[in-house]
């Protein structure tokens, strides 16, 4: 598109006389001076140097001269022009200049001020024995089996040879889930997982529960109403009480070092025969102080129940007893925990005191 032709007026000056474009640089350097910030300068480069400014005008009326007075018409305005824009690059480049420092000093941290500490979280210290306890299962090529915590009766009592009147199946033992007569139980402990894995994967197995169990105890220094068992459970042909001995000792190795002693004793439960308790040594009295608090004298602390699963259990979940045999345990993690840090009272390992996950919570 061709400029539009100009026609002077006479009534304006004209754009090309020395007065006009000296004028035009005066105001055009005035106002780069003037501008203080940047936002100034690109509005005074607009009014200065942009297409509608004195000196564009200028420039573009030199085409309408006759030829004779092109040069020095277009010398004058040309050297203006340059004028102008070194002024302007020059502006520009101080008034950045002072904005950086400003955003130097504005924007100024000082690395030495204290800072707000955030505490980093932990998991819970009981997870974090979870995961090692499964890991050494897997580490022995078992496998990790689930089960629900909304249980039905028959698997948390009927399917491991619990008897209708069995005391732990009255209320004073289990969470029953409403509607009474439903059916349902929040399960007492991990030893359903048994008859479910017997049901589900068949024999020969290896398997090991880890997970949360209910039960209506009181809250006290060894006893919660919601904690954790490991139940495991190995089925096989040959399967013999020296297998179940030989794999807790390593799980207590595992969790307790070396210097653990531990002891079976005869107990009873009605999913397997024989059936044994094991304890610790106690961890506070060594077994040395009739008036200890954590083991009540005695010098042992119950872990868990363990025995040969009752071939009745077997039967009932079609397994020929015949010809396999098996063993199962049930270890408290939350017992094992106690032990391990020497916590003397379980109620602190649920307040929710984030200096006790802090303490316990991290192993290296
Ligand atoms: C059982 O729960 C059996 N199911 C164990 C078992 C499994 C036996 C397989 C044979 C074969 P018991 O009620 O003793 O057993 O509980 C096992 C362990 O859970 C206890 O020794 C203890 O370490 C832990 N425990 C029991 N009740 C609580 C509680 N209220 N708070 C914290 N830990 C508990
Ligand atoms: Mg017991």
């Amino acid at each position: 598109m061709s400029e539009p032709t100009i026609i002077p007026d006479p009534a304006e000056p004209d754009p090309l006389a020395p007065t006009s474009v000296d004028a035009a640089v005066r105001a055009a350097l005035a106002a780069a001076a003037e501008a203080t910030t940047l936002e100034d300068l690109k509005a005074a480069r607009l009014a200065h140097q942009g297409d509608r400014s004195r000196l564009a005008l200028a420039n573009r009326s030199i085409g309408n001269l006759p030829a004779t007075a092109k040069a020095e018409a277009g010398k004058r305005v040309g050297a203006a022009r340059a004028l102008v824009a070194a002024a302007y690059a020059a502006r520009q480049a101080e008034l950045e200049q002072e904005r950086d420092a400003r955003i130097l000093v504005d924007e100024a941290v000082d690395v030495t001020l204290p800072s707000g500490r955030r505490p980093l979280g932990r998991r819970h210290p009981v997870m974090l024995m979870s995961d090692r306890i499964a890991d050494l299962f897997v580490g022995m090529g078992w496998e990790i089996a689930e089960g629900p915590e909304v249980e039905a009766e028959w698997f948390n009592f009927d399917a491991l040879n619990f008897d209708v009147d069995h005391p732990a199946r009255q209320m004073q033992d289990t969470f029953y889930v409403d509607p009474p007569g439903g059916g349902l139980v929040l399960r007492t402990h991990t030893s359903p997982v048994q008859a479910r894995t017997l049901l589900d994967r068949g024999v020969p197995v290896y398997v090991a529960c880890i997970g949360r169990v209910y039960r209506t105890d009181e809250l006290d220094a060894t006893h919660m109403p919601a904690f954790h068992q490991v139940e495991g459970l190995a089925v096989d042909s040959g399967i013999t009480m020296a297998h179940l001995k030989g794999t807790l000792d390593r799980l207590a190795t595992e969790l307790f070092g070396d210097g653990i002693t531990t002891r079976l004793r005869p107990s009873y439960f009605p999913f397997t025969e024989p059936s044994a308790e094991m304890d610790l040594r106690c961890f506070v009295c060594r077994g040395e102080d009739p008036q200890c608090r954590a083991c009540k004298g005695i010098g042992w602390i119950e872990w868990g129940g363990c025995g040969m699963v009752n071939r009745n259990v077997l039967t009932a979940c079609g397994v020929d007893a015949d010809r396999y045999t098996g063993f199962a345990f049930g270890m408290g993690i939350d017992r094992a925990l106690m032990f391990r840090t020497g916590v003397s009272d379980m109620r602190d390992m649920i307040e929710g005191d984030v200096r006790f996950d802090d303490q316990f919570g991290m192993e290296i």
